[in-house]
């Protein structure tokens, strides 16, 4: 199967459950518009992040990676009232364009973006006591996943779900040639998982418009130590 049958594939399901919606396209253009690499989540992908989000009840979510602001507005999308979410960005110009976005999706009273290196927006968070999370979304430079991952879980509340992007990148997750920091990262998260008695993991593996990629599934223990 070729990249060719993933597009047109993705594209009919785009067409059948997550079509034309002007929020979302306008999000996408004006990404584009002021330079913002096209990596978001796809549509199909961003509805998962929404149904999931759902599916936890989730109450307050947690995201690193803003860019746009693509993913942020799919969850926030599900948030009942009342509901927050938190995202980390480290690219000022990034956090301008989510915000615009953010705001023209009617969502900028209930999402706070924060600038600055993810690691110390997630330390000040902590210090804040700003969690318990219901759900987190793991999407910024991968090779700090797996640190990323370590705080996510602790600012989690049991039986929260913590979702990680591109942990497959094309099979280069075990392609012994692909020492590059990415994937000598994501295997560092699989290393840690392994070792993570905190929590229930598993891995989804992907295709569609953007390749050949995957997710981490986590579920935080009901009886996950406080740090
Ligand atoms: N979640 C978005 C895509 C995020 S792309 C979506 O699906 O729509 C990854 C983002 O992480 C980029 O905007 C990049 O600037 C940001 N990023 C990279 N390193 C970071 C760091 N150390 N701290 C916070 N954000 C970072
Ligand atoms: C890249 C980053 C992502 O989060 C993604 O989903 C796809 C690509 C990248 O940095 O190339
Ligand atoms: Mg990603």
């Amino acid at each position: 199967m070729t990249q060719e049958r993933w597009d047109a594939v993705d594209g009919y399901l785009v067409e059948m459950l997550a079509a034309g919606d002007p929020v979302l396209d306008a999000a996408l253009a004006d990404s584009a518009a002021a330079g913002l690499p096209p990596i978001n989540v796809t549509a199909t992908q961003g509805k998962l992040l929404a149904l999931l989000a759902t599916l936890a009840g989730a109450r307050s979510i947690l995201e690193i990676g803003t860019l746009g602001a693509y993913s942020t507005i799919w969850m926030a999308r599900a948030l009942p009232a009342g509901g927050r979410l938190t995202t980390l960005e480290v690219e000022p110009g990034h956090a301008q364009v989510a915000r615009a976005n953010l705001a023209r999706a009617g969502l900028a009273d209930r999402v706070e973006v924060r600038v600055g290196a993810a690691l110390d927006s997630l330390a000040a968070l902590e210090a804040e006591a700003a969690g318990p999370f219901d759900m987190a979304f793991i999407d910024a430079d991968k090779a700090s996943n797996a640190a990323y991952f370590d705080r996510a879980v602790r600012l989690s509340r049991p039986g929260a779900l913590i979702v990680v992007d591109n942990v497959v990148r094309g099979g280069a997750v075990v392609d012994p040639a692909s020492d590059s920091a990415d994937v000598v990262g994501t295997r560092r998260l699989f290393e840690a998982l392994r070792a993570d008695s905190r929590v229930d993991a598993t891995a989804v593996q992907t295709v569609g418009a953007k390749g050949w990629d995957g997710f981490v599934l986590a579920v935080v223990k009901a009886q996950a130590p406080a740090a």
